[in-house]
């Protein structure tokens, strides 16, 4: 399969995964809570804070033509009132680099993670941070805007707001709180469309006019377990609470019942991104858990070591349906699997792409592929063991060695052909 010449294969990250080093976060507080669940801690991950080069180098190394790289919020703003331009500048450094090897840098300015100010004073529940959030906003754009072009404000509000107001594992560990789980929406979608705004105006008055703004969303399928009426109703109602409100109103500006917020009707996405995964199979209930739909897995499925349904003809499924919806460019901003002895990512990737190369010969505008993930790291509140690499990485010694996967991943990109993968290579 030829990928058009002009398609962007690459690699991604988040700035907590990696950077490690970091106290002044809500990640570091629960990993000292001991609510990792393999024990390992936040501060560890992979050290990148000080091997900025030596990760570079890796990207150099898998042909990459983009990275997706996070900045971390509690870094740059360690307090309300003090912005931290040592560490600026350590970003810019890295972005140079990364230029410098050809990798375009696709930036993530929030990634699940915020500074403790912000949520000792009630995180996104409180209307403020949308104000500090627009000024990290407007401090990192001014900073590094003349490097950047290409932005991802927010990664995933869905899935943040799942486990932290709803099923209680990430912080603040708050259980069936639906009520802020729709507070929050409300919250992250005006944040989204004034960090739209904000970075365009701030780019446009630095004389560049090639800005591309959007959200990382985490998209799932949901199809009906058993074909029955209350499984469809349930899949209508968790398409609409866990995809629709934060996709429609972080796309065009619409908000939908029962979120409310202030922003506008207009355009707010250069692109959609679309992190994907796995499926669910839906079985309809009334309980009020997993917001009305319990889900399963589909019986005698491939799955990945988190028990993740492998199920690439999704991708195909949700490409298709968001360009129809959205007549935007998709870009896939995270696929990948947790595989710790690298026995199926190489298929993984193929069968991926295969549906990737379907959607684009449909003419779908795919135009962008980021593997999840660049190399073994701090995977949330499954810790350091959940293994999602395409380098293994050795915790203790901050080792890094290329998985096989990896390497046909590398040749990928250097071709842009995709070939089966071969495991007896
Ligand atoms: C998140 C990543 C995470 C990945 C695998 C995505 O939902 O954006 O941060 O590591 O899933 O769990």
């Amino acid at each position: 399969m030829k990928f058009p010449h002009n398609f962007l294969f690459g690699s991604a990250t988040a700035a907590l995964h990696i950077e490690g080093g970091d106290k002044n976060n809500n990640w570091y507080r629960w990993s000292e809570m001991g609510r990792i669940k393999d024990g390992t801690h936040s501060v560890v991950a992979c050290d990148h804070w000080n091997r900025i080069d030596q990760d570079v180098a890796l990207v150099k190394n898998l042909n990459n033509h983009t990275y997706r790289l996070g900045i971390e919020w509690s870094r740059i703003m360690p307090s309300e009132n003090e912005i931290d331009y040592e560490a600026l500048k350590k970003y810019r450094y890295e972005i140079e680099e990364l230029i410098k090897i050809n990798a375009k840098p696709l930036v993530t300015l929030w990634h699940f993670c915020q500074p403790l100010w912000i949520e000792d004073s009630g995180g996104w529940m409180n209307p403020k941070t949308i104000e500090h959030f627009l000024k990290l906003t407007d401090v990192v754009v001014n900073y590094l805007g003349d490097l950047v072009s290409d932005w991802i404000t927010l990664n995933e509000p869905n899935v943040y707001l799942t486990f932290a107001y709803v099923e209680g594992e990430w912080p603040p560990g708050k259980q069936g709180d639906i009520k802020s789980y729709i507070k929050g929406a409300g919250h992250f979608i005006t944040a989204h469309q004034k960090a739209y705004d904000t970075i365009h105006s701030i780019r446009k008055s630095l004389g560049y006019h090639d800005t591309n703004v959007g959200v990382a969303h985490h998209v799932r399928v949901l199809d009906p377990l058993n074909n029955r009426w209350l499984d469809r109703q349930s899949i209508k109602l968790m398409n609409r609470m866990f995809h629709d409100i934060f996709i429609e109103g972080m796309t065009t500006g619409k908000v939908l019942f029962p979120v409310k917020s202030d922003v506008k009707r207009k355009h707010c996405a250069d692109f959609i991104g679309l992190n994907y995964y796995s499926r669910d199979m839906i079985k309809g209930c009334w309980k009020p858990i997993e917001l009305f739909g319990e889900r399963l897995l589909k019986a005698g499925c491939s799955v990945n070591e988190l028990e993740w349904e492998i199920y690439p003809e999704g991708l195909y499924r949700l490409c298709k349906h968001y360009y129809e919806k959205y007549n935007l460019p998709i870009y896939i901003t995270e696929n990948g699997t947790c595989d710790s002895r690298d026995a199926f990512r190489g298929k993984f990737i193929f069968d991926h792409l295969t549906q990737v190369h379907k959607a684009i010969s449909e003419g779908i505008d795919v135009q962008r592929y980021y593997h999840w993930t660049l190399m073994d790291n701090f995977e949330w509140a499954e810790g350091n063991s959940a293994r999602f690499g395409l380098y293994h990485n050795d915790f203790d010694t901050q080792v890094r060695t290329i998985r096989e996967s990896g390497k046909y991943y590398a040749e990928i990109c250097k071709r842009r052909v995709v070939e089966p993968f071969d495991s007896s290579i």
